[in-house]
């Protein structure tokens, strides 16, 4: 991987050491939950594109590895490779076939060889370096093959209702902004980037889960608000008693809130010529 290099966000911060630190209890719990909620959708779309016997497959920041096993378990791929600057999950889980690599991905040359699959899910929006990783993404494509790019997509807006939800979704976007250089503003602009990275056929989709009481999905924001409650208080746009009540509000029936949803973009390497 050529092309990437660290920088910095605002604070100073990076995923994993100013927030969601996977040493803290609980870390692969919360990824579980946000892979619950989406799993499914990204297994559809990855058979849907093909990916099966055959296909060496690259899941860069896999997390606790829910799609690198399903890939192989499921959809019966031949290899796949899973990078995570912190392999703790993934090496506690292992399955034939699957390959576990630990590596922060913004540095240069971080992954050896080339895939026909190459998948990242809500990794991307996290690093500031994001428009030049998706250069040095698809050159980690093999010819023929695909790279998928799912992340998170606010659908707030200035005539959204003001609730607890809404207020505290707000202070969390800002406040991991100003930490770790989350920027999910990105996101819609993906099939234009893999485009630009020389990739064809692209196009895309969104999925949003519902937040029913309970759910995965609720659960989800309702562990990842608690783990970046000191980023949020900072902003100044909540405080802790308004952190609280988007809890309770997320866990109760009068919720009537829209999740962030997951935009899954993809494009394919041309073959090569004759
Ligand atoms: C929100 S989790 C998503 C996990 C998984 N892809 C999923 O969707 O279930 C983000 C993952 O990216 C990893 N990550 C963050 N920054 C990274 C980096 N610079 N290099 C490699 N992995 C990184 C984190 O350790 C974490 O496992």
């Amino acid at each position: 991987m050529s092309g990437a290099a660290r920088e910095d966000a605002p604070g100073g911060g990076r995923y994993g050491e100013a927030v969601f630190r996977p040493e803290q209890a609980g870390e692969g719990e919360r990824i579980d939950f946000g892979a619950l909620a989406y799993d499914d959708t990204t297994m559809a779309r990855l058979r849907a594109l093909g990916v099966g016997p055959g296909w060496h497959c690259l899941d860069l920041g896999a997390g606790t590895g829910t799609v690198s096993r399903r890939l192989l378990e499921e959809a019966g791929v031949t290899s796949v490779l899973a990078v995570d600057r912190d392999v703790r999950f993934l090496s506690a889980r292992p399955v034939p076939g699957l390959d576990v690599l630990e590596a922060d991905i913004t540095a240069p040359d971080a992954v050896p060889g080339v895939f026909s699959l190459v998948h990242a899910r809500f990794v991307l929006m996290h690093l500031p370096e994001r428009d030049r990783l998706i250069t040095a993404l698809a050159e980690l494509v093999a010819p023929g093959g695909v790279l998928v790019l799912s992340d998170a997509v606010d659908l707030t807006s200035d005539r959204t209702p003001r609730t607890p939800y809404s207020a505290v979704m707000r202070a969390m976007w800002q406040g991991l902004r100003a930490t770790i250089g989350t920027d999910v503003s990105w996101v819609p602009s993906y099939p234009h980037l893999l485009r630009g990275a020389g990739l064809g056929s692209v196009a895309a989709e969104i999925h949003v889960p519902p937040l029913l009481p309970g759910s995965p999905i609720s659960r989800f924001w309702a562990d990842t608000w608690e783990r970046s409650r000191a980023a949020m208080l900072a902003t100044g746009l909540v405080d802790d008693a308004a952190v609280d009540e988007a809890i309770r509000y997320l866990g109760s029936d009068e919720c009537a809130a829209l999740s962030a949803g997951m935009l899954t973009v993809w494009g394919w390497k041309p073959e090569e010529g004759p």
